[in-house]
């Protein structure tokens, strides 16, 4: 129960890490809501949640759009009694070498990893001074600070996401509020079904995960969701403006 009595909105928790993480946040004692553009997703997730007793529930939201996002945190705040906790994982990946990549493209994921993020914070910030602090916490990539070929536009909105959250600790420290983020390597979910095929499929993909990876092989997303809930626990109460990676020592 290393989360027991906290109130967070969990952005783009509907699959994948993000549902990972909510699942053992519930687990903790965390009173979650989820808000997701997937919104039957989000409530299949908070369906599997009943069991905690905490309240767990789901909002459409869609991380593009200022007013989304907004009334997102305004509902959270009312259905918890508060938010002290902001968990980003929304994320939109578009491939392509730069020369090739479009500006639609470019805009379109800096929309939702790195303009989400701004969008998110913005309006979560004031509701977690009001609970007298907490937790932010951003979801990166190792491609945000090593990049890599094909990923150019995807890595500068992840990388931005990094620069962000650095600066944003560095506002929020003196309301108690830290803010970090978490850098997964490659893990096991569809998110990256695209970026196989670019390195031409699974098995051309498990030879450089085995080449690159120290461990040997993909993480799992409930091999990330336990840095989220220590970033999120008093255990991690010194612990602000910092890049947590995940990523089976491939940063290294
Ligand atoms: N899987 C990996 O290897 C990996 C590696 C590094 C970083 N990441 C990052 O981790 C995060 C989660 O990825 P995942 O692998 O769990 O994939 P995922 O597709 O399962 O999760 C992304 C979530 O974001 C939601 N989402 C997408 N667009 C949205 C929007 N406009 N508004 C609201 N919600 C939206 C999706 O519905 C989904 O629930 C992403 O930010 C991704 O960039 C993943």
């Amino acid at each position: 129960m290393r989360l027991a009595g906290k109130k967070a909105l969990m952005i783009g928790a509907a699959t994948g890490i993000g549902r990972a993480a909510a699942i053992q946040f519930a687990d903790n004692g965390a009173d979650i809501v989820i808000a997701d553009i997937n919104r039957p997703a989000a409530e299949e997730t908070v369906a599997s949640l009943a069991k905690t007793g905490r309240h767990a529930s789901a909002i459409a939201c869609d991380v593009r759009e200022e007013a989304s996002v907004r009334d997102a945190v305004a509902a959270a705040e009312s259905r918890m009694n508060g938010i002290d906790t902001l968990v980003f994982f929304a994320g939109l990946q578009r491939l392509g070498h730069a020369e090739q990549f479009s500006a639609a493209d470019w805009d379109a994921v800096f929309d939702v990893n790195a303009r989400g993020t701004f969008l998110a914070t913005k309006y979560a910030a004031p509701a977690i001074r009001k609970a007298g602090g907490g937790s932010i916490i951003t979801t990166s990539s190792l491609a945000g600070l090593r990049g890599a070929p094909g990923m150019t536009g995807y890595a500068a909105a992840k990388g931005a996401v990094i620069a962000y959250t650095v600066a944003l600790a560095q506002e929020l420290a003196p309301d108690n509020i830290r803010v970090n983020s978490v850098l997964p390597g490659w893990i096991d979910t569809p998110f990256n079904n695209p970026a196989i095929a670019l390195m031409g499929g699974v098995e051309a993909h498990g030879e450089v995960v085995k080449r690159i990876v120290p461990l040997g092989r993909q993480g799992t997303p409930d091999e990330v969701a336990p840095i989220y809930v220590f970033l999120a626990s008093e255990e991690s109460r010194y612990i602000t403006a910092k890049q947590m990676m995940v990523d089976g020592g491939m940063a290294h």
